[in-house]
């Protein structure tokens, strides 16, 4: 299976835990506006986690100019006109780690505990699975505790823990955590030999 088939499922109705039925689908080009209210609303703690200003709307509108969904999928959940979760799926395109994806997740503080970043991961898997990525990974700073729960809860496990190694963007210093998930299966490593 090929990305492009992949995505034909969606929008795709996800239900939470408590019911809530959310709509997923991949970034548009006309969703700037929206994404760029999604990263205002989450609590300015956690912005200093992320790599990119994304409290500037020419940041998100770059983006969403910009879109190559092989390289970054980000996957959106909606509520009605509001975006309340995204998962993203990195690729490079080339290169040592052409086999393995980067995700991350972030979900809106309205709408955590019910099961969405879950949700939203397990979607991001599938996709993977269906672009032949051999291995996910996902980068977290040793504090996100929640997240990598979040994470460990479908099958990820830390590859390594680099104690004091990266800065927040207030320059405090932070463990580097790197988990990992393979998605080939038994069969596929046996037929790698
Ligand atoms: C981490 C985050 C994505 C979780 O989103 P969420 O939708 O609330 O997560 P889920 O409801 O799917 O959680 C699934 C399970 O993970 C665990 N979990 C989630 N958040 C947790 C937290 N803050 N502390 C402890 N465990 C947590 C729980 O076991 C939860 O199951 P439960 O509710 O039955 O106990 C969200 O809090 C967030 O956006 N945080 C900031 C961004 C971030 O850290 N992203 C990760 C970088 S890749």
């Amino acid at each position: 299976m090929s990305l492009e088939s992949a995505l034909d499922e969606y929008p795709k109705e996800l239900r939470l835990r408590d019911g809530l039925a959310v709509q997923a689908r991949p970034l548009e080009p006309d969703d700037h506006a929206a994404f760029h209210r999604f990263f205002i609303a989450l609590p300015p703690p956690e912005l200093l986690y992320i790599k990119h200003r994304v409290t500037e709307p020419d940041v998100v509108r770059t983006w969403c100019e910009s879109i190559d969904l092989g390289r970054n999928l980000p996957l959106l959940a909606w509520n009605g006109e509001t975006i309340v979760g995204v998962c993203t799926l990195h690729q490079n395109l080339g290169g040592w780690k052409r086999h393995i994806g980067r995700v991350s997740v972030h979900v809106h503080p309205q709408f955590r505990g019910r099961g969405l970043a879950q949700a939203l991961v397990g979607e991001i898997v599938d996709i993977a699975r269906a672009c032949s990525l051999e291995k996910l990974e996902a980068e977290f700073i040793g504090t996100q505790d929640g997240a990598m729960k979040v994470f460990g809860l479908i099958g990820f496990s830390e590859l390594t823990r680099l104690p004091a190694y990266v800065k927040d963007m207030q320059a405090i210093t932070h463990d580097y955590v790197l988990m990992g998930l393979d998605l080939l299966t038994d069969d596929e490593f046996a037929g790698m030999g």
